[in-house]
């Protein structure tokens, strides 16, 4: 298919990309991109926490991608970009995205491409001995982004496949409450971990931890087991990788939380293992992980818990939220 070809795939009168794919020039997988049949998909759906009110509509799309035809084509060299970047720690492909209002086939396109690379992924755990229980927990955060799709649009679809590509090539596990993925040290924290006599420098190997949600509440005793399993896990699965920091980006991390917060609050506690460094303000994103929302009318918002009343109290006092970036020793 020439380039224009699929342009003009991504821009049909429904659907337009901000982010032009230079798939055109990629290959055909050299093997055969296989989507289950339907039963097995049933079976392959549940496993993965897809929701039940999901589950129909996304069988419904079936067919249109085991035909020959632009959708499958675009299948295709999707999967065989995510087996390309199989087990590296690094940024994956980017893939082109779809509106969020648009057609269903189109708004679950990349559950399709997850169903596809199953086989590659579960392949590689194995390799790797990852417990099958592991395997599948982090697995589940496919069907928790199509629960956050509908949250945020509405309608089904899968929010954000590009998140999901640490799950299938192999470079993000949960553990308990938390999600650690294989990375590299940024700029950012280097400075401090340098400050505190850590050999670590930028570039060098650590875990980026990430916050489930739908996962109940972060308490200390599940963060603890939760790091204690990751210093197990990593050290027998991933052998030849050295990971002595873990390092976390997110709202939870904005200091100025601790204002409103209780000191024995778990978001407050978990603050306080990490040495924070905060960014510039940036009120979007924990208005969208709190309320599902970019609404900036913060009278229209929801004040059911402490957090809540503090988000929205902050603002209308003229202040801004920051995003913050910290690090422990493992
Ligand atoms: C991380 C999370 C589990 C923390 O919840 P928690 O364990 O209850 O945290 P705390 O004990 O510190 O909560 C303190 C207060 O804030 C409230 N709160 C915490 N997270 C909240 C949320 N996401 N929405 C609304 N209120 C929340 C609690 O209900 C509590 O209020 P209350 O005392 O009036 O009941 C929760 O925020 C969550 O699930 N977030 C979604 C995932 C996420 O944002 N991940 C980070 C991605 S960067």
């Amino acid at each position: 298919m020439s380039k224009s070809a699929v342009s003009k795939l991504l821009t049909t009168e429904e659907d337009a990309t901000s982010d032009r794919p230079q798939l055109a020039s990629t290959r055909a997988s050299d093997f055969n991109v296989v989507l289950p049949e339907l039963d097995d998909a049933v079976s392959d759906l549940l496993r993965l926490a897809v929701p039940h009110e999901d589950i129909d509509a996304i069988l419904a799309c079936l067919p249109v991608l085991q035909e020959p035809g632009p959708l499958r084509w675009l299948l295709e060299r999707c999967v065989h970009e995510l087996t390309q970047c199989m087990d590296h720690p690094r940024i994956g492909p980017r893939f082109p995205t779809f509106p969020n209002q648009g057609k269903p086939v189109r708004r679950y396109f990349y559950v399709f491409v997850f169903l596809a690379m199953l086989p590659h992924l579960r392949k590689l755990h194995r390799q790797r001995g990852i417990p099958e229980h592991v395997s599948w927990l982090t697995l589940t955060d496919l069907g928790r982004r199509v629960a956050a799709h509908r949250r945020f649009h509405g309608v089904g679809g899968l929010r954000d496949p590009s998140w999901l590509v640490h799950h299938f090539t192999g470079t993000l596990y949960q553990l308990g409450r938390l999600q650690f993925q294989r990375a590299t040290l940024d700029k950012r924290l280097g400075p401090s971990i340098a400050r505190a006599g850590m050999p670590d420098r930028p570039g060098d190997p650590c875990l980026s931890v990430h916050i489930p949600d739908y996962c109940g509440p972060l308490s200390p005793q599940a963060c603890d087991a939760s790091f204690a399993a990751a210093r197990e896990f990593f050290a027998k699965h991933f052998p030849g990788e050295l990971y002595r920091i873990a390092v976390c980006g997110s709202w939870l991390l904005d200091t100025q939380l601790a204002e409103y917060l209780r000191t024995d609050s778990n978001i407050v506690q978990f603050q306080r293992r990490f040495t924070i460094r905060t960014f510039p303000a940036n009120d979007h994103t924990i208005l969208r992980f709190v309320f599902g929302t970019d609404e900036t009318d913060l009278d229209e918002l929801p004040r059911r818990t402490t957090l809540e009343h503090a988000i929205v109290d902050h603002l209308k006092a003229g202040r801004h939220w920051r995003a913050g970036s910290g690090w422990l020793a493992l």
